[in-house]
């Protein structure tokens, strides 16, 4: 097992019901005034995040950002607002509200319109945090359509050849439903690692591999730091110029472009920690060809990716999205693994607001 597998299991954990936990979150962010529509959307979204291992953008992060709300940090209730629109496209604000909302209503918009035209697309402004981005395309897997959603962030990553964080880890989702096999979902930072890795890391008290991070000087990084700044910076993908470090870069500043400087809502170094611009796309697969034949085309791709005989006698070749699968099979049955320290805070958390304990 290397760091990029570590999932919560490996924690002091306790084992909740997916359905307690929806009850706990989406009653923790009504107790910060959060509307009951939104409070339940961005329930949904953090506890699939933990429902499918991505633990460091599942519920144990529902605390935070209620506490957030309640320093004032958000607009609650927030009103998303249409600023322009045409048949395909929508320019939306998201009221410097809860991003999940937002982006949640923006990939809702964009499958509306893609049943029409056969393509629709979202970008969206004063927005904050989304967490696991591959829950926005996933939406488009139940309508037969491809899901695309991407988010910028404030500054963590360096340029390639840069010595200092100038862009976010702007990570890019992407969905296609399959027939037989499971649906092909890819949900990756454009950094080597999502930051949320270092920060687990850090809790347990390890070091991160050489090609994670480096310093102000360049020098390989493998002490995990919780703060941000000039003095470290993080790997785009590729992490060295001989392994593609470009391209990382290059497609971090793509994500830029479509979240941040089509909505106008600003480019990495323009936002601050906590802030997310977002672009949503569907794409509708009746409009190109029949459904069924994609389906099947899908699934003699992912079987033959499956087939290929592997380099390591202990792990098969995956497509992106079976790992998150696995996972999800096992949680759904077993419940999430809580770590016991966010289990206690979200305990505490809802008891300080006099909100009722489900977990
Ligand atoms: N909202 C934000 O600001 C923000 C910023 C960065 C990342 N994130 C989220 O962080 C999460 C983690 O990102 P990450 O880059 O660390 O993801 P990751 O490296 O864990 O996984 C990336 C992708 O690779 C696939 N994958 C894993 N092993 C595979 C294998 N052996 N073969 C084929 N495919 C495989 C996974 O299914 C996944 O789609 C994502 O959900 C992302 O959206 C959010």
């Amino acid at each position: 097992m290397t760091l990029q597998d570590l999932k919560l299991n490996e924690f002091n954990s306790t084992r909740i019901l997916h359905d307690d936990l929806l009850k706990q979150v989406s009653a923790i962010l009504r107790g910060v005034n959060v509307p009951e529509e939104h409070a339940d959307i961005t329930s949904k979204i953090l506890v699939s995040a933990s429902l499918r291992g991505v633990d460091t953008h599942g519920v144990g992060n529902a605390v935070r950002y209620s506490i957030a709300i309640e320093k004032g940090e958000y607009t609650i209730p927030q009103s998303i607002e249409i600023i322009s629109e045409t048949d395909t496209t929508s320019l939306l604000s998201c009221g410097n509200g809860l991003g999940f909302v937002a982006a949640y209503k923006g990939m809702e918009m964009s499958i509306s319109k893609a049943k029409d035209f056969g393509v629709g697309m979202a970008t969206i402004k004063d927005g904050h945090h989304i967490g696991m981005v591959a829950y926005y395309p996933m939406m488009a897997l139940t309508h037969d359509m491809i899901g695309l959603a991407m988010t910028n962030a404030s500054p963590s990553v360096r340029p390639a050849l840069g010595a200092r964080p100038r862009i976010g880890t702007n990570p890019i989702a992407f969905a296609a439903p399959a027939g037989e096999q499971r649906d092909f979902i890819l949900d990756m930072a454009t950094s080597t690692v999502a930051s949320g890795k270092i920060g687990l890391a850090k809790r347990l008290g390890v070091k991160i591999p050489e090609g994670w991070a480096v310093t102000a000087e360049g020098e390989p990084l493998t002490e995990p730091l919780g703060d941000r700044g000039e003095h470290w910076a993080m790997n785009p993908l590729g992490n060295t110029r001989e392994q593609g470090s470009h391209k990382g870069y290059g497609l971090g500043l793509v994500v830029d472009i479509l979240c941040g400087v089509l909505s106008g809502g600003g480019y990495g170094t323009q936002l601050s920690a906590g802030e997310n611009m977002s672009f949503m796309m569907a794409i509708d697969i009746a409009k190109f060809r029949n459904v069924d034949d994609f389906k099947s085309m899908m699934d003699d791709m992912i079987s033959e990716m499956h087939a290929t005989p592997s380099i390591s006698s202990e792990e098969r070749v995956l497509v992106a999205g079976d790992p998150e699968a696995d996972i999800q099979e096992d949680r759904l049955k077993n419940g999430v693994p809580v770590e016991n320290n966010q289990y206690d805070e979200l305990r505490d958390r809802a008891s300080n607001l006099g909100v009722e304990i489900f977990i």
